[in-house]
């Protein structure tokens, strides 16, 4: 395990006006945080990390969406990649579970795991797909559920892990990134089920908070 690429606590991301963002997002948005671009170099290394380690075996993997959708496909084309340009290549398949922890950016301190079929898991090597490991509970709940239908092997990547205090101490076996404690989205995460159809992972400011509040 690596603790993935660091973004140090001061570090700030970059002026969003040097980057392309859609129109109806331009006001909300402080900085650009991970460029796209970024992200999906550093993906395209974690799909080789993970077919290094998990060898031979068909790979089960699992999407936990909304916010891992996007990780999720890049990581797998990138699998797919290896899998076409190299000697080694194993099978894939993909499932879906659903999370739900935050409201605005506050976790709920509820998880709630929905449209599972677990039992499929039996005897599999399953790589579950995150996007944010923040206070550690979802990943967890969703763990211990998972290794109730026995599954040969479990391993988690996750995009991104938060360095907070209210972190459990979980950290998954492969990281893209370890970010601050600052609340992230784009590329598939979410305030408030917006900002998904954004490209970069970015901060947003205080007035876009106040906007899209539920
Ligand atoms: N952004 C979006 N969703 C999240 C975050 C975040 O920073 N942390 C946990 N879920
Ligand atoms: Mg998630």
């Amino acid at each position: 395990m690596t603790s993935g690429l660091q973004i140090k606590d001061e570090d700030c991301g970059f002026n969003k006006n040097l980057f392309c963002v859609p129109k109806h997002y331009e006001d909300d948005l402080e900085r650009v945080f991970i460029p796209h671009g970024l992200i999906l170099d550093r993906t395209e290394r974690l799909a080789r990390d993970i077919m290094q380690d998990m060898g031979n075996h068909p790979i089960f993997a699992l999407c936990v969406l909304k916010g891992g959708y996007k990780f999720f496909a890049d990581l797998m084309d990138h699998i797919k990649a290896l899998n076409r340009n190299t000697d080694q290549s194993v099978p894939i398949t993909v499932d879906f579970v659903k999370t739900k922890s935050y409201c605005n950016d506050i976790p709920t301190g509820t998880v709630s795991i929905i449209g599972e079929e677990l039992s499929a898991f039996k005897g599999k090597n399953v790589l579950v797909v995150e996007d944010i490991i923040d206070t550690g509970k979802t990943i967890q709940t969703l763990l211990s559920r998972i290794k109730e239908y026995e599954p040969q092997m479990v391993k988690v990547v996750s995009l991104l892990v938060k360095r907070t205090i209210r972190s459990s101490g979980y950290k998954p076996d492969y990281i893209g990134f370890e970010i601050p404690d600052k609340f992230v989205v784009g590329y598939a995460l979410d305030y408030n089920e917006y900002f998904r159809d954004l490209n970069h992972i970015c901060i947003l400011n205080e007035k876009a908070k106040e906007k899209y509040k539920l």
